[in-house]
């Protein structure tokens, strides 16, 4: 049986994934992000699950792909198989909002998967970087791209050159997480973070996301018209008769995710 990389659970409405591979910093191997996919996946089908976090351990959210995995291969082996694409890429088919909850190091792979997820919740103790210079290489599933984009040009231009990390104020500061929480309310932090967005109306919340990431993909005026069209389209939602009823009779709504 092969080994158990990516722990699963649910806590209420919310899908918590672990990621499990602590004596190689969480490195992530092809298993792992099988396994991490399928997680993922089975928690988007799951009519009981409104949100999902990604963790990993205290001292390493995962410090990348696993370059001992990856040292031998040849272009073809990568080309071929698809490397990163094959199943990297599942948690961008994931239509429910997936929160990072980042302790220690977000390095390579594991900054990008990260950036990936919807938005990242980090520990004081965090660290991000894109070291893949340092090994020869750049970074492969995104992080060109996304960091960019999170934290500007300059900023991203001088850590993937030079490879250097970023703690978790400088992170904040640039943008590229949401909030810092203390490493020991981490956890804590996220679930609960996560069970708010999990208890409103599910058909809304991925509506947001979806448009939410549309900014990253089109022209103002087409993502303004985007957000039009799915804004429209709530009023043809339960859920918008009850949240504006519950506002107005002045009680908490009971959303039907419909
Ligand atoms: N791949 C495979 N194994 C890794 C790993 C990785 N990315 N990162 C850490 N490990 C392993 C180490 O080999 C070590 O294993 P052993 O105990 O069997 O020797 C174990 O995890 C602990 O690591 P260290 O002893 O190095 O721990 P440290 O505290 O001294 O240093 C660190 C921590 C700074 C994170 C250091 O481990 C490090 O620099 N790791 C590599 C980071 C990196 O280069 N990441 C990018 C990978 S390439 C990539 O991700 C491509 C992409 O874009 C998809």
């Amino acid at each position: 049986m092969s080994e158990i990389f990516v722990l699963s659970e649910t806590r209420g409405r919310v899908g918590l994934l672990t990621l499990n591979r602590p004596k190689a910093l969480n490195a992530l191997n092809d298993q792992l992000m099988d396994q991490l996919g399928a997680g993922l996946l089975a928690f988007d089908a799951n009519d009981d699950i409104g949100c999902i976090v990604i963790t990993g351990s205290e001292k390493a959210f995962a410090a990348g792909a696993d370059i001992g995995a990856m040292k031998d291969w040849s272009y073809m082996d990568v080309y071929k198989t698809e490397y990163i694409t094959r199943n990297w890429e599942t948690i961008r088919r994931i239509r429910k909002p997936v929160i990072a909850a980042v302790a220690g190091y977000a390095l390579g792979g594991g900054c990008e998967l990260a950036m990936m997820c919807d938005f990242i919740l980090a520990a004081d103790t965090a660290k991000f970087g894109q070291p893949e210079i340092k090994i020869g290489v750049i970074p492969g599933s995104g992080g060109t791209q996304r960091l960019p984009r999170a934290v500007g040009k300059s900023k991203a231009m001088e850590m993937v050159l030079t490879g250097r990390m970023m703690d978790a104020v400088e992170a904040e500061r640039a943008g590229l997480v949401s909030r810092i929480v203390a490493a020991d309310r981490l956890l804590e932090d996220a679930i609960e973070t996560a069970t708010v967005i999990a208890g409103m109306s599910l058909p809304a919340v991925m509506m947001a996301k979806e448009s939410v990431n549309r900014a990253y993909e089109s022209s103002l005026s087409e993502g303004v018209l985007f957000e039009r069209r799915l804004f429209h389209s709530c009023f043809a939602m339960a859920d918008q008769k009850e949240g504006m009823a519950a506002f107005v009779e002045k009680r908490k709504p009971t959303f039907k995710h419909m």
